[in-house]
């Protein structure tokens, strides 16, 4: 802490990896190597970011699922030139939950993110604090960064890579940096918050034995209660937190189950990571019945609807025009957003600033997985996402946020929108 602001610093440079044994990998990493550091922070502090750009080209570090000003949000108008340091401030101001960050450039996102620029943002609260929820860092409380990754035959990324309509592909899983991992178990319950950082192939989590889990948060923070569940499906930039009971002596893998290869791009099915538990485990308290108070959303909070058809790569038939504001809306005010994808192919879409709830989709309640806070949801084709969006606290006449598709070769080839709030 720094005069009341908790401060982190963030080193954006070129790394090796050993990934492969007696091969070494080029990569990208903050602080490190590979990905970066987990931030963790309180509701109600004063955050600053020292972001320093150690590459030898422009970056950018995007806050995603953070509410804070425009100028704070690290999109494509805050690039950060070789050489320079980026020093965001911001007060955080939402809900415990498990946020990330990663390169936002212009047209560029892909690239450096594959190479490994991200890491997780855990936003804590008292209310959560109060929960009986795992909650000891790498003890009982496990972030998973998952991505899909391919090797070339002398270690480096890219070889054999399918390159595709919807982005590249890998054929390995790398779960926070390390191939074929398992998690050594200690205690009766686990919590895992899974997020998919890959840039365009969804999962289907699952537990190899079919064991059920608790869905206890998804994106924004916690649902209302644990939904009971035997997989979560997550495209890129989602997040979930679920909680697993296990046995003493247990060996169960997290894996991934084949989403349906028309809609998720790639259905391979994969090994994501293996579970062992020792042989006698500290007992968790259960988890409980009810998590948040979380109001249904009401249609009735919105002054506008909007309407985003998400097509090829445009959105409402347009790319992204770095100098077009393609929606102006007022602070402190809801709107009902209508998403649609009209073609099949995998889309989502992903809000900056906000957390949405979902109205409905195809006119009927979202499933309990989608009834919490989302910045991020994968559309299915022809179904209609009716979400209401807030904009609280931060008018900017000049500096928009962004709206796009999260498949980040989608959103390089300028399936992205900007909004102001004023
Ligand atoms: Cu995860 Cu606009 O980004
Ligand atoms: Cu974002
Ligand atoms: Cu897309």
């Amino acid at each position: 802490m720094v005069d009341g602001v908790r401060v982190f610093h963030l080193e954006a440079a070129e790394g090796r990896s050993a990934f492969l044994p007696g091969l070494s990998t080029p990569t990208l990493g903050y602080e490190g190597d590979y990905l970066g550091p987990t931030l963790v922070a309180e509701r109600g502090e004063k955050v600053r970011v020292e972001v320093d750009n150690a590459l030898d080209e422009e970056t950018s570090v995007h806050w995603h699922g953070m509410h804070l000003p425009a100028a704070m949000d690290g999109g494509p108008h805050s690039p950060i030139p070789p050489g320079e340091r980026w020093a965001p401030e911001w007060t955080i101001d939402q809900p415990a939950a498990t946020l990330w960050y990663h390169p936002h450039l212009h047209e560029r996102t892909r690239e450096q993110v594959d190479a490994g620029l991200a890491g997780m943002f855990l936003v804590t609260d008292p209310e959560e604090a109060s929960l009986a929820l795992p909650r000891a860092y790498g003890v009982d409380d496990i972030p998973l960064i998952v991505q899909d990754r391919s090797f070339a035959s002398d270690g480096a990324f890219g070889g054999g890579l399918s390159m595709q309509f919807d982005g590249v592909l890998g054929d390995r899983i790398l779960v926070n940096g390390t191939l074929a991992p398992y998690l050594d178990v200690s205690t009766e319950l686990v919590r895992l918050r899974l997020l998919n950082g890959s840039s365009a192939r969804m999962y289907d989590f699952a537990f190899a034995d079919g064991r059920e889990f608790d869905l206890v948060a998804t994106d924004g923070g916690l649902l209302a209660a644990p939904v009971a569940s035997s997989s979560i499906p997550l495209s890129p930039g989602e997040r979930a937190e679920i909680v697993v009971a296990l046995a003493p002596g247990d060996r169960v893998s997290l894996v991934s189950t084949a989403p349906d290869p028309a809609l998720h791009a790639g259905g391979a099915a994969f090994d994501v990571l293996e579970l062992r538990a020792g042989a006698s485990l500290a007992a968790s308290p259960p988890v409980p019945a009810k998590l948040a108070d979380l109001p249904a959303p009401d249609a009735a909070d919105a002054v506008t609807e909007r309407a985003f058809e998400m097509s090829g790569h445009e959105i409402n038939g347009a790319e992204m025009d770095m100098s077009r504001a393609d929606a102006v809306v007022t602070v402190d005010t809801a709107e009902v957003w209508t998403v649609v994808n009209d073609n099949p192919l995998p889309h989502s879409f992903h809000v900056h600033d906000t957390q949405f709830r979902v109205l409905s989709i195809d006119g009927e309640p979202p499933p309990p997985r989608l009834s919490g806070y989302k910045d991020t949801i994968a559309l299915e084709w022809d179904r209609e996402y009716r979400i209401l969006v807030r904009f609280d606290d931060y008018a900017d006449p000049t500096t928009p946020y962004m709206y796009h598709c999260h498949l980040l070769w989608h959103e390089d080839q300028g399936m992205m929108g900007q909004f102001l709030v004023v």
